[in-house]
């Protein structure tokens, strides 16, 4: 549960998308949150609030002068205890209204009323989106300090293919548990690699390893949410990509090593999570290998590329981060890595601690030495690490 505690009054405006908010209302109250919501007459005309009272289990407020709040000040009490004031779906008209300083339903005089920040997401027709004057209006939300959560691109319920979509409800819950996590990193760049590599034997076979990328998914997701700018280079892995992270997808040591070289310069930060392998075949079999009665293998090895050595040899490198998963002597290896591959920071862990699960231990080991981080979910760890690399890196 990510947003426990947290207060949010949720605004529906009129648009075909405020099915999706009954769900965002779901996954809220599933994480944690308190939510209150209230609705414009439009988006009455779409789900009614009986849905958002049942799944919140608190009653809706559409009017400003609901007689049920006691000092009849609606208008200002349904936000004065919030954390945050989430409008989805945002439709045209109402984005108008908030950059005009309207005031003329509940929902409009609860923004205008609020002193917690305001987080919108927009959700209209295509035409909608890109008209000069919707435009102007999103500007004017910027520069008033309001946060825009999308819109995506992709079909709409008219039958266009557009921008104007409303983002998904898992991602809009992504946006609000990133707005809780402090900005330590923002406006930085970061560029890590996560998961295994695969290396072809022959049509068929490969050399790969048991990393499921779950620890270095949730490293990006925790960048991502501190401010930074984030890319993600992964082998093959069936994790869903962070909400808000780029991502490269290869399958081999060589090729990892190819992608990450391309987009290491202007990095501030580089975090090797991936478990790359060590060996390649020489080469590839073209058709599937088989077997001649000789008891010597007829695979021939080659070392494949260190690819945080090479990035931390560049002339003026990002600040690298390691990783060592180790299965014994976790200090002794991880500080000889640490060395070797000429790392500020390696974050050393146990295999049978983590590997393949949701929850991990992980050891920092700098020039000063070692430092555990509170065992737990790889999320919450991830953060923790996000904030000793930001720590160190103000510090370098
Ligand atoms: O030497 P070892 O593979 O244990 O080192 C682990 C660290 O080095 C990890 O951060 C891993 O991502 C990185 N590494 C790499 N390229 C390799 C081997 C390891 O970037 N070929």
């Amino acid at each position: 549960m990510e947003l426990t505690g947290k207060r949010i009054a949720l605004g529906v405006t009129g648009g075909i998308a405020a099915y999706k908010a009954a769900e965002l209302v779901r996954l809220l109250i599933k994480q944690g949150a308190a939510v209150q919501v209230a609705m414009t007459e439009a988006a009455t005309r779409f789900v009614t609030p009986v849905t958002f009272q049942a799944l919140s289990g608190k009653p809706v407020f559409t009017d400003q002068w609901d007689a049920r709040v006691a000092n009849n000040m609606a208008h200002i009490d349904l936000t004065r205890a919030a954390d945050v004031l989430l409008i989805a779906p945002a439709s045209a008209d109402f984005i108008a209204k908030l950059a005009n300083g309207l005031a003329n339903d509940l929902l409009s005089t609860l923004a205008l009323a609020r002193d917690c920040p305001l987080l919108v997401a927009p959700a209209m027709n295509r035409q909608m989106w890109e008209n000069a004057a919707t435009q102007r209006n999103i500007a004017t939300l910027r520069g008033d300090g309001i946060t825009l959560l999308g819109p995506a691109s992709g079909e709409q319920a008219c039958g266009e293919t557009g921008i104007g979509r409303m983002l998904e409800a898992e991602e809009i819950v992504s946006e609000l548990i990133a707005h809780f996590q402090p900005k330590l990193l923002a406006g930085k760049k970061v560029l890590l690699t996560a998961g295994p590599t695969f290396e072809a034997i022959d049509p068929v076979r490969g050399i790969t390893n048991l990393s499921s990328g779950k620890m270095g998914f949730a490293v990006a997701r925790a960048a991502q949410e501190a401010g930074a700018v984030v890319t993600l280079v992964c082998g093959p892995v069936s994790q869903p990509t962070p909400h808000g992270v780029t991502r490269f997808n290869v399958t081999s040591a060589l090729e990892m090593h190819a992608e990450v070289m391309r987009r290491a310069a202007g990095q501030d930060i580089f975090i090797g999570v991936a478990a790359v392998a060590d060996y390649r075949p020489r080469a590839v079999a073209e058709n599937k290998i088989k077997k001649d009665g000789r008891a010597a293998s007829p695979i021939e090895l080659v070392q494949n590329p260190d690819i945080l050595a090479d990035v931390a040899a560049l002339p003026a490198p990002p600040f690298c981060v390691g990783f060592a998963a180790e299965s014994r002597n976790l200090a002794e290896y991880a500080q000889g890595k640490r060395a070797a591959k000429k790392l500020p920071l390696i974050v050393g862990n146990l295999i049978q601690d983590g590997f393949g699960g949701d929850e991990n231990t992980l050891v920092l080991f700098d020039a000063s030495g070692e430092t555990a981080l509170p065992p737990g979910q790889k999320i919450d760890l991830a953060r923790a690490l996000v904030q000793q690399i930001a720590l160190r890196l103000a510090g370098r």
